[in-house]
């Protein structure tokens, strides 16, 4: 399929594990691609890019024109660190609504943004899903088409445990680890947006989301040793105990005040699965990291699918249909 048959798509937050992933769909798919970046070489196929725009969400007036020419706005964007600025609070949320005040003022249609599992639960807990949820709210409101995913962690977050296998021989879990997930890897996730940009059946919907198998995170830590072919260490971190760290971070360290009441959700929930996507592995993950490879490489080395690089079914296939009948009418005037 030729990729000016599809809708043209920005991509926000394409230089991260969640967007790079989204992103390396789309390109494989056919899709005409705008990187919105502040770094170009931090992307991971920029010459695959139909355009790379630099700018920074965080400052509007590098935006201008931005979405001109954009069907569909993905945003994933959002800062997972412990440094003290910028905050949240102004990536995570004023960045978002920066992108979301272009795409309305530049005429977008389908605005997909990510928040996180049970956002609107962890909100009360958590400024970061308090932050992203606040965003999903105003892009319902926005008159826009939207798509709220709600993935649960990402196979990015379960290489921290891997990690900590690896270079510190234990891993210390957010309470008991008895909690469950069914960690997502980018890739399944990109192609899912792939599917929700040309099937209107997902439109208006927020979608809670996560891979194909069900672990607690007790399991994974002890998978993450099993690849290594190491003996599990494996301690509890009680969730007083993580919420007495963000309380004396706040004052300093509002970033890491955020991520510690991210984790004493985590500690404190049995159950963050979300509706089963795709079909790459936790496991041949890990394997692949245990090989030496970095989390892109232990990615894209998970076999692809039978039918991943097309279309998957006969409702997406009348969909793209039913897009360029619509394109074709608004040319000719008809709508
Ligand atoms: N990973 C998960 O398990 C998970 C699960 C659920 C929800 N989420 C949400 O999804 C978001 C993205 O996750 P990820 O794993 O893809 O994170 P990531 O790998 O750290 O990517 C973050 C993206 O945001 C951009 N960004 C960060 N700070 C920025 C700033 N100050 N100005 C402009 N752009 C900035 C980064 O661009 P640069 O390269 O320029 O820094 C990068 O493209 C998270 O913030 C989180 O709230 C993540």
């Amino acid at each position: 399929m030729n990729h000016r048959d599809l809708p043209r798509v920005l991509v926000a937050g394409g230089t991260g594990y969640i967007g790079g992933g989204v992103l390396e769909v789309l390109q494989q798919q056919g899709f005409w691609v705008r990187a919105l970046c502040r770094a170009p070489h931090r992307l991971r196929e920029p010459s695959r890019c139909g355009d790379i725009f630099e700018g920074h969400a965080t400052r509007p007036e590098t935006l201008k024109g931005l979405c001109q020419g954009i069907d569909v706005v993905f945003s994933s964007l959002g800062t997972r660190s412990f440094s003290r600025k910028p905050t949240i609070w102004e990536v995570d949320y004023q960045g978002n609504l920066n992108l979301l005040e272009a795409a309305k003022r530049e005429g977008v249609k389908h605005f997909i943004f990510v928040s996180v599992v049970r956002g609107s639960e962890m909100a009360r807990l958590s400024p970061i899903a308090e932050a992203r949820e606040k965003v999903a709210q105003a892009v319902k409101e926005s008159g826009m088409d939207y798509t709220i995913f709600a993935p649960t962690g990402f196979f990015n977050d379960m290489a921290e445990f891997f990690f900590a296998a690896q270079k510190r021989g234990a891993i210390r879990l957010f309470g008991e680890g008895l909690g469950r997930i069914n960690p997502l890897s980018a890739l399944d996730f990109g192609e899912e947006v792939a599917r929700t940009i040309l099937a209107s059946k997902w439109r208006n919907a927020v979608r809670e989301v996560g891979g194909c198998e069900t672990f607690t995170h007790r399991q994974i830590a002890e998978l993450a040793f099993q690849a290594l072919d190491k003996e599990p260490h494996i301690y509890s971190l009680s969730p007083w105990v993580i919420s007495l760290g963000a309380t004396l971070l706040r004052p300093f360290n509002y970033n890491a005040y955020a991520l510690f009441k991210f984790f004493e959700f985590i500690a404190r929930t049995p159950d963050v699965t979300g509706e089963v996507l795709g079909w790459r592995r936790l496991e041949d993950f890990f394997a692949n990291l245990a090989q030496g490879m970095s989390l892109v490489e232990a990615e894209q080395a998970l076999c692809p699918s039978p039918n991943s690089n097309q279309p998957q079914d006969s409702t997406t296939l009348e969909t793209v249909l039913s897009w360029q009948a619509l394109k074709l009418s608004v040319e000719i005037g008809c709508v």
